[in-house]
């Protein structure tokens, strides 16, 4: 019988610090066959552990496009991640899934995009971002708006350097608080508006953030025309099983590990409980 609760183990190949509290972690699947076949979609996560520390869901990272390692952006928060963020390139990490459902693809094909996120909400973002730019040809016009609290607190730096040079694509950034020589906007991510035209016209917004930011965006979005069907968005919600066993991670009618973390609004505009609620 498959025990869903035993995890794989993957060698750390590569480490990149992101911010002060954040690094991105290459891993292999240590079983050659496993990393060769393993499988998974835009927007969804894994349940990472390290042994006698625990488990966390974290989002990957890596475009399913870019096969044969998978990449996990973590910031360290508790005693999972600071367990994670204390290993070294050669050591090994456990995980299970992938798990929840995932961002679409085909149905964007055609679409102009725009990706909106902050701080670390780009990181569930990007697999699906590397995923349209390994396909550009096949999607219209993007535009990437991403607002961190400075501008040390930006991740994927170079990355974002590298969008900027892709035809018929724009990337935005703000911060909160900007140091000696930021030239982009200063203040939250719907001051970028003022920057750029944002025009639901056969266009998807994919947005990931902090819930905050999830609301004022969504209600941004809502006033610039875009149908709830049209504005995706990401959650995060504290979880146990990942498998929808546990109940931990239920919103209102929903279990984020099973029915999400992918939500369009049009599902989730009535939630009522309080960090979430529009
Ligand atoms: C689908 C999904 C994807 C995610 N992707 C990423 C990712 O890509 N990168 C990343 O860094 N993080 C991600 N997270 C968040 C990460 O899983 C959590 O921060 C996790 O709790 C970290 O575990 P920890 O043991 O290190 O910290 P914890 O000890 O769990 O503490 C982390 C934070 O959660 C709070 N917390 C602890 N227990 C509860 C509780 N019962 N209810 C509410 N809050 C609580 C703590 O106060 C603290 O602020 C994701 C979460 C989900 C659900
Ligand atoms: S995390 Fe256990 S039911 Fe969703």
């Amino acid at each position: 019988m498959k025990n869903e609760y035993i995890p794989f183990p993957a060698v750390i190949e590569d480490i990149r610090g992101e911010t002060v509290d954040t690094k991105t972690f290459r891993v292999r699947f240590t079983d050659k066959n496993l990393a060769d076949s393993f499988q998974y979609k835009q927007g969804q996560f894994m349940e990472v552990s390290v042994i006698g520390a625990g488990e966390a869901p974290i989002s990957i990272t890596s475009s399913p496009s870019r096969k044969g390692f998978l990449e996990f952006t973590i910031r360290a928060m508790g005693k999972v991640t600071k367990s994670i963020h204390d290993l070294k390139k050669g050591d090994t990490l456990y995980l299970r899934g992938p798990y929840g459902n995932s961002f679409p693809f085909e149905e964007l094909k055609g679409k102009n995009l725009y990706f909106i996120a902050g701080g670390i909400g780009l990181a569930p973002v990007r697999s699906l971002i590397n995923l349209v730019m390994d396909n550009r040809k096949d999607f219209k016009h993007i535009k990437i708006l991403y607002g961190a609290r400075t501008p040390d607190d930006l991740c994927f730096k170079s990355e974002l350097e590298d969008w900027k040079k892709i035809p018929d694509t724009e990337v935005w950034l703000t911060v909160d608080k900007p140091c000696v020589g930021w030239g982009c906007r200063i203040g939250v991510v719907t001051e970028l508006w003022k920057d750029t035209h944002v025009n639901p016209e056969n266009a998807v917004t994919i947005l990931c953030g902090p819930p905050i930011m999830i609301k004022f965006v969504a209600i941004k979005l809502k006033e610039s025309g875009f149908e709830d069907k049209d504005i995706i968005m990401t959650l995060e919600r504290y979880m146990k099983c990942g498998i929808g066993k546990c109940g931990h991670c239920n919103i209102d009618d929903k279990f984020v590990c099973i029915d999400g973390p992918v939500f369009s609004y049009e599902e989730i505009k009535h939630f009522r409980a309080k960090e979430h609620a529009f």
